[in-house]
Order: C-alpha cells, then structure tokens, then sequence
C-alpha cells in the first residue's frame, strides 16, 4: 500500500495524546495530527495509486484515521480548555450583581395615592386617554370659545374620514367624571388616576405628558366642607400631620364655586423658602363644587344633589416626596435616574 500507515499513526497519536499535560500541548498535538497540513500529506498519495480497488481502501482508512483524529484531538482540547478555565476561577470574589426591576417613580406615587384614597372609601375609576371632544370639553361646561380648546394647548387627533376634529388627546382626568356620572348613580364616590396631555414646550415644570388624578364625590348634602376636610386628610397621609391646606377662589368651567388647593411647604413648614418661593404654600391641583350645568347633562337632580370635584397633579407630589426638581426627568426613562427608586 502506501507509504501512510494509519494505523500506527492512529497508536501514535494516541499514545501521545495520553501523555500531554497541558493546553499548549494539546493544540500542538492537533495541529501535528489532525491540522491541514497533516491531513494533506496523509491524503497525498491517493491520486498516486492506480489500481481502483487499493485507491478505494485507501481512501477508506485515511477518512476513518482522520475522523477520529479530529474528533480525538477535539476532545482533548475542550479537556484541557475546561481545566485551564478552572483553574482560573477566583471562589473569592464577589458573585455578579443581580439587577431587579422596580416600579415606575410615578407609578408608585400613583399606587400609594390610590390606597390612600381607596381607605377613604373612594373607588377607582379610568377612562381612555384619546378622548372625544365632547367628553373632554362640551359636557364639562367648557365653550367653544375657551382657550383651553385652542389648537396651540390641546393635541387633537385628526381621525380618518372625519371633517371635524372631534377627538383630542386628554386635557385633563376630568372626562372620566362624566363617563362615571353617565352611568352609575349618586351616592358616587371616585378617583381616577391617569395620564393627561397638553401642548406644553418642556422645561423643569412642565412635559406634554402629566398625571393627575381626579376626585368626584356627588350625594345628597354634600358640602364644600367635606371636599376641605378629604383634600386635607389625603395630603396628610401623604405627607405627615403637619401637613396645612389653603383654598384660594379661582375659575373652572365645570365647578361653581371653584378653587385651586395649596398645601403648606413640607421643606420650610410654610415659612417660606426657595422651593416654595418664599410664599409658604405650594400649588397642587384644581377643585369646586359641580356646577349643576354638568349634573343636567349627565341627568342627575340638581335639586336633590351636589358634588364636588378635584385634579390633583401626581408628578408635584412625586416631585416633593423624592426631592426631585426636574419633571422630565420622570418622562426621559434614564436608567441613572430610575434605578434610584
Ligand atoms: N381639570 C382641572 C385641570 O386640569 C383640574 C380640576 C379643577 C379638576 C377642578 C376638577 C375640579 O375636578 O373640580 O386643571
């Protein structure tokens, strides 16, 4: 035959093969066995055989001498690899960090709220946040006229096939009052959380995405008194018992009489400092009695009943509890800034 006998070939490299110590050996042995220019020269003599039946043989033995010498030389690599990584394996140091995800700033804020207002016997209610225009401005008393319906403050929602913009991107929670009202009937008493939207270049105190949260309570009897005393009990649970709450008269379209809440600087007990802007107080939301103009759309008595109302805004809160004074920094999903919390 040939001048390759394989299988002494086969004996040498195995015989070697059990005396090699390390990973430097063990690719030394492959590349003398099983490497390119091994296999070449084993192969070689093929074409120099000329009788079919010896060429056959011979091309037999060399692929079974080279599939095991591969498969052979492979194991011992991967053997001497695993040993080498051993080796090199520190038991005393730290194990890797295991990175847990948390809740949203916000969305925790908004859970604890909800509790809160939920142990006051409120319930929670949404509603979408593509919102039609009607629900968001006509059936809460807001005119054609007013400039909060202004292209320039709301986004409106061009939909297919319509010739109006009837829709619009919610301006306020305060729609899901009306949703609520439209189908439920008094004794009604509801929050509902969510996100609102408004034209609004950004800036520390302002992003075109927010969250509010809306209050509506609609009995008999009901009385501003009690709006005072929820909207104090709420901030105190917030935020501690020290906590004060001012009403200052203001205008909103739905509510008669109307006014925005303050409540004490929790920094500077209302002495006043930077944050508060030396006034003591800090502005945290909207709030009325439901003119009654809302309670006819929706059918309710406006004889039999009354109901007050309040926005109260989600980010001021998380602002003051987290010690946080940019608001975008909520919208900006920065990894740095969330895993704070
Ligand atoms: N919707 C008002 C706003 O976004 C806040 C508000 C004021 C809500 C008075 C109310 C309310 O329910 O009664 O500015």
């Amino acid at each position: 035959m040939s001048k390759f006998d394989f299988d002494s070939l086969r004996k040498e490299l195995e015989e070697k093969g059990a005396a090699i110590k390390s990973l430097d050996e063990a690719q030394h042995i492959r590349n003398e066995f099983a490497g390119r220019k091994a296999m070449t020269a084993a192969s070689g003599s093929i074409s120099s055989i000329k009788e079919p039946a010896e060429r056959k043989e011979y091309g037999k033995a060399f692929g079974a001498y080279k599939a095991f010498a591969v498969q052979f030389t492979d194991e011992l690599l991967q053997q001497f690899e695993r040993r080498a990584k051993q080796q090199s394996l520190d038991l005393t140091l730290p194990g890797s960090r295991f990175h847990s995800g948390s809740l949203h700033p916000l969305t925790q804020v908004q859970n604890e709220v909800i509790d809160v207002f939920r142990g006051m016997g409120f319930s929670v209610e949404t509603g979408p946040e593509v919102e039609s225009v009607f629900y968001n401005f006509d059936a809460l008393n807001t005119p054609e006229w007013h400039p909060a319906r202004d292209l320039s403050d709301t986004f409106y929602v061009d939909m297919k096939g319509e010739d109006r913009l009837n829709w619009v991107l919610r301006t306020e929670t305060s729609p899901v009052q009306i949703r609520v009202m439209q189908t439920k009937k008094p004794p009604i008493r509801i929050i509902a959380p969510g996100r609102v939207y408004r034209s609004d270049k950004p800036d520390a105190t302002h992003t075109p995405i927010f969250s509010q949260v809306e209050g509506l309570y609609v009995d008999e009897g009901v009385s501003f008194a009690d709006l005072k005393g929820t909207v104090l009990a709420f901030y105190r649970a917030m935020f501690g018992s020290d906590i004060k709450t001012r009403f200052r008269p203001h205008f909103f379209p739905f509510t008669e009489p109307s006014a925005e809440v303050d409540m004490s600087c929790i920094f500077c007990g209302a002495k006043g400092c930077r944050v508060c802007k030396h006034s003591g107080w800090l502005e945290m939301g909207g709030s009325g009695m439901v003119d009654p103009k809302v309670l006819d759309v929706v059918g309710i008595d406006s004889e039999k009943y009354t109901g007050w109302a309040f926005g109260l805004g989600i980010e001021r809160i998380a602002m003051l509890k987290f010690g946080v004074n940019d608001l975008r920094l909520f919208y900006e999903n920065d990894v740095r800034f969330l895993s704070q919390f």
